[in-house]
């Protein structure tokens, strides 16, 4: 039999399987569906989805011990790298029916799969634009709690700081996962990491942690924190 665990976080959850694995999960809202290769797991009359830290950065950031959550009940988040809305479903069944997440993807493949996710979760609002260009999105997007970067490309810091300008709340929090080889594949990784801090600092905007998330994906570093 599968044991249930509230995690420390709001609306998260591990599964205890009879083998010992222990995995983090999130309440399926849209019970019977699958997303990506997740496990649909029955405890207790409720359906959980399994919360794959190799297919999410979110996930590979909680499992490395991340300590600011943000993600509740009723918030607005700005997603900035949707893909097909792997991270993006689990988001949308922790921020439940009154959370908004604005989902930016320029890929038009990743969109089309995004908006068949979207059409069963309601409160996730798919937007098909470049990340780099927030003007084109500014009639959509209203003032958000938390901005999530993970698009996988150079120039990630100035996206970041064109969102969190132009959307993030005064105290808001953001959260970048930085691939060292998208910036630049001759540099030692660490050099860029510590390239792409200094960037947010002289950007204005406070770190509150830098989390490592080289156990699930090789060179990433996620930063996490806040807009004065
Ligand atoms: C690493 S994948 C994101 C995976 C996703 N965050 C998840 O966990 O489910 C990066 C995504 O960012 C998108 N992307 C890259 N540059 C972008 C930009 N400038 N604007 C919008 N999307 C972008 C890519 O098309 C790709 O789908």
């Amino acid at each position: 039999m599968v044991e249930l665990k509230k995690h420390n976080f709001e609306n998260l959850f591990w599964l205890h399987f009879p083998d010992g694995k222990v995995r983090l999960a999130t309440k399926n809202s849209d019970p019977g569906k699958k997303v990506y290769t997740e496990r649909l797991v029955n405890v207790d009359g409720n359906e959980y989805r399994t919360f794959d830290p190799y297919k999410s950065k979110l996930a590979a950031a909680i499992r490395s011990d991340l300590q600011t959550f943000p993600f509740k009940e009723g918030v607005k988040v700005l997603y900035l790298g949707a893909a097909s809305g792997t991270t993006v479903s689990h988001v949308s069944d922790i921020i439940g029916d009154n959370g908004e997440i604005y989902a930016v993807e320029f890929s038009p493949r990743s969109l089309r799969d995004l908006v068949t996710v979207a059409e069963r979760r309601k409160n996730i609002i798919p937007i098909l634009a470049d990340a780099r260009y927030p003007e084109n999105y500014s009639f959509t997007v209203p003032q958000v709690d938390i901005v999530f970067e993970d698009v996988a490309q150079p120039f990630q810091t100035e996206i970041l700081w064109l969102n969190a300008q132009t959307f993030l709340k005064k105290g808001g929090v953001f959260f970048i996962a930085v691939k060292a080889r998208s910036i630049d594949v001759t540099t030692n990784p660490k050099i860029i990491f510590e390239r792409v801090k200094k960037e947010i600092l002289e950007y204005g905007l406070e770190i509150l942690e830098e989390i490592n998330l080289e156990q699930y994906e090789k060179d990433h570093m996620m930063f996490v924190g806040k807009k004065p």
